[in-house]
């Protein structure tokens, strides 16, 4: 969109902007932004501001960073909410069901992957997600796999191939085959539509050294590494991903000291709010442990060790069927032991650097112009009001998404 756009009224200005006071969200009160080409022009005392070509007046509402979800899988087809129903009534989730997604998505046409990622790419938009990681996975052949990174580039700037979700049922009973044909062949037709490569590091899924060798041949060809660790119990997936400098390691459910030592113990400078953060994020999904009837992780003993933390949907069709970053944040607050605040940077700058991106994640001049406009005075609103649809607009690259 053309022409300069004045946001004003604003009740309260979540910036995650560490150069000035507001405390760790950077919070500033009669502000305005203004935003041009896409992007974060100025930011500033109300009084201030500049003329602009149009103006949205916030009526008070709080605006804050759209939410950074770094942790999705949208390409699937098919439907499990009979596992769910199942597992409320007492089954336990072992990541057994990711076979029955892969049936139903290798059955699926383009067209209906396509429509299934553009339909939740846009629900998570009215609930202010602007940036939104997408894995593949669901495909777990060479051809399965590229289309599936193919259709999620459509969508997103942040893909990941994450061909080693499980072993698939033909290769059951060789799994040293299958992780031969992901670091080669499904690695070089994945790669061009990928920008990080993930695998399950669990037991059930892929050990140790399957995973490090799966990692270690996506970041020979200019992958970055993320891993889904130590979701169903203790294991070595965490100091995997620390070892191998990955960006994130996922779900983190259960830690012990030494993997959060490991995390901790590596730094590198920021924009955050003490100008520090760990190498490797913490990415935390505490859908997954709301739809598989689990203990949610301990954010507190994370954050108290100083790592940094994010928080995402694991939006996916068998284990966390929500694309809404509020209501992570409301279970993250209430079940986790995070403070409103330090929820709100996780889902934003926390989601930001867990995908190393200092374009979104914050509101200052020069970074994005994605931002979200509540019905609400503050961010605390988010998990006060939990299940309560608080967005009212959205601006992505500086275009409102839900009103003209
Ligand atoms: O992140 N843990 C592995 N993969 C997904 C679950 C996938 C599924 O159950 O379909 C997750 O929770
Ligand atoms: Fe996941």
């Amino acid at each position: 969109m053309r022409g300069s756009l004045l946001v004003d009224n604003i009740g309260e200005l979540v910036t995650n902007d560490i150069g000035g006071e507001g405390g760790p969200l950077g919070i500033r009160r009669h502000a305005a932004v203004l935003v041009e080409d896409g992007q974060v022009a100025w930011v500033g005392p109300a009084r201030d501001a500049p003329a602009a070509d149009r103006r949205i007046d916030a009526e008070g509402g709080a605006v804050l960073p759209g939410f950074v979800d770094s942790h999705a899988h949208l390409v699937f087809a098919g439907d499990r909410a009979a596992e769910f129903a199942a597992r409320m009534a007492g089954e336990p989730y072992t990541g057994g069901g990711i076979r029955t997604t892969v049936g139903a998505t290798r059955a699926a046409s383009d067209d209906e992957l396509r429509d299934t990622v553009r339909r939740l790419r846009a629900e998570a938009m009215r609930q202010g997600s602007t940036t939104i990681e997408i894995k593949s996975g669901y495909g777990l052949t060479v051809a399965d796999e590229a289309r599936s990174l193919r259709i999620a580039a459509e969508f997103s700037e942040d893909t990941t191939f994450l061909g080693a979700h499980v072993v698939p049922a033909e290769y059951a009973d060789r799994p040293d085959d299958y992780v031969g044909m992901v670091c080669g062949p499904m690695l070089a037709a994945a790669a061009p539509y990928a920008r990080w490569i993930d695998v399950f590091c669990e037991r059930g899924a892929f050990d140790v050294d399957h995973a490090r060798a799966i990692l270690a041949c996506g970041q020979a060809v200019g992958l970055g590494v993320r891993v889904h660790a130590n979701q169903l119990g203790p294991g070595p997936g965490v100091r995997l991903g620390v070892e191998l400098g990955a960006a994130s390691v996922d779900h983190c459910t259960h830690l012990t000291d030494a993997d959060i030592d490991a995390l901790a113990s590596h730094r590198v400078d920021c924009m955050c709010p003490d100008g520090v953060h760990t190498t490797t994020v913490a990415t935390l999904l505490p859908g997954a442990e709301f739809s598989t009837r689990s203990p949610y992780p301990d954010a507190r003993r994370l954050l108290d060790a100083g790592v940094t933390v994010a928080l995402a949907t694991d939006c996916n069709p068998g284990s966390s069927y929500t694309s809404s970053m509020p209501f992570c944040i409301a279970l993250a607050v209430r079940e986790m032991r995070m403070t409103p605040a330090e929820a709100v940077w996780a889902a934003t700058a926390g989601g930001a650097a867990a995908l190393r991106r200092t374009d979104v994640g914050r509101l200052a001049r020069g970074a994005r112009a994605d931002l979200m406009i509540l019905d609400a005075p503050s961010h605390l609103h988010l998990a006060y009001r939990p299940g309560v649809p608080l967005i009212r607009q959205v601006l992505h690259n500086g275009v409102p998404q839900c009103r003209p």
